[in-house]
């Protein structure tokens, strides 16, 4: 088995998918948005979660989509929070639409993550869609929190954690634990899985907030440095604010202070402090650390070895990503 059988499995359904025509400007911009790609790894974990203890992985394409296209919503509505003007290399629905075309296509699109989820069998359905819920919602609650650091300069690195663990890592633990259920894994595997895709989702999120700064823009997909720009309190700032000190402290307050200011002048100035700092490195480390911890949880797991190999292999090569 290679993950680009479960790719094309997801991608023909993916085309199969009606989203509505009218009116034009409330589904266009779904399938602009499903249709510009990225790496679809929640439901990829989603059908190798499934694999690991079933033959028939095509039950769970379907709530996999469904995944898929709640992620696709959180980000459409996370770019207008966030005011961001790229995504996957393409202009944002914001962008090219407007904010309230963006705002509305989104919810449909919650409305149609659901629909995909119905798929899941009947006697599964009642946990997937309350344990999908709680995750939503919880998704809401990291946003809402990194939204709130923003204007925050006392954030620890555990409310960091925190908060990624809510906007990023509960829905790659959902994504895995999910295909454990369609799968017929039991509860306690279905909590290993569930703990490990949320520790690669820390690992992961440490990634992300990685390459906003040290990306290669033609390879990245979104604006590096936006994070610099809005002043997220990423683990890279969070750090920066923990170590820098005298007068390299008084250079970062002052970028994070100032109201008016030259974008691309801003994101070179804190790049250069981070570099003084050493943060790449230590970012580098956490996001290791993480990594390493998920992969103790799937070792927990009683599965076919080389079937937990393709999900350690592919989870692997999320560490060395560069989009
Ligand atoms: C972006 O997710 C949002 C984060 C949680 C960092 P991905 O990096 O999985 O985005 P796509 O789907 O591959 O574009
Ligand atoms: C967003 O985190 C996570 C969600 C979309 C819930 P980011 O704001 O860092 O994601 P990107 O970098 O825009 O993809
Ligand atoms: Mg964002
Ligand atoms: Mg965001
Ligand atoms: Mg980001």
């Amino acid at each position: 088995m290679s993950p680009a059988i479960f790719i094309d499995a997801l991608q023909q359904e993916l085309q199969s998918i009606q989203y509505g025509q009218n009116p034009p400007e409330l589904y266009n911009p779904i399938r602009y948005i499903m249709s510009l790609g990225g790496k679809r790894m929640r439901p990829l974990l989603t059908l190798m979660g499934a694999y690991l203890f079933t033959d028939d992985w095509r039950k769970a394409v379907r709530p996999a989509l469904g995944v898929e296209v709640f992620h696709n919503f959180t980000l459409m509505h996370d770019d207008i929070m966030d005011q961001a003007p790229l995504r996957r290399g393409q202009p944002t629905v914001h962008e090219k639409w407007n904010g309230n075309i963006a705002i509305l296509s989104g919810d449909v699109m919650l409305v149609n993550a659901y629909q995909l989820m119905l798929n899941v069998e009947a006697d599964k359905l009642a946990v997937a869609l309350a344990r999908f819920s709680r995750t939503a919602a919880e998704v809401c609650e990291g946003q809402q929190m990194d939204m709130n650091f923003e204007t925050r300069w006392d954030v620890s690195e555990a409310e960091y954690i925190d908060m990624i663990r809510l906007k990023t890592s509960v829905l790659l633990g959902y994504s895995l634990e999910l295909g454990g259920l369609i799968g017929g894994a039991d509860e306690e595997t279905n909590l290993h899985l569930y703990e490990g895709g949320m520790n690669i989702g820390v690992g992961f999120q440490l990634k992300d907030d990685l390459l906003d700064v040290y990306g290669d823009p033609a390879k990245f997909g979104k604006q590096v440095g936006g994070d610099i720009i809005a002043n997220k309190k990423t683990f890279l700032l969070i750090e920066a604010l923990a170590q820098a000190k005298g007068p390299l402290r008084d250079e970062l307050i002052d970028w994070l202070t100032r109201t008016k200011f030259d974008k691309a002048e801003k994101v070179k100035a804190v790049t250069a402090i981070y570099d003084q700092l050493g943060i790449r490195e230590l970012t580098e480390l956490r996001i290791n650390e993480y990594f390493a911890r998920g992969f103790a949880n799937f070792d927990q797991i009683n599965a076919r070895p080389e079937r937990k190999g393709l999900l350690i292999q592919f989870a692997r090569q999320l560490v060395e990503r560069e989009s």
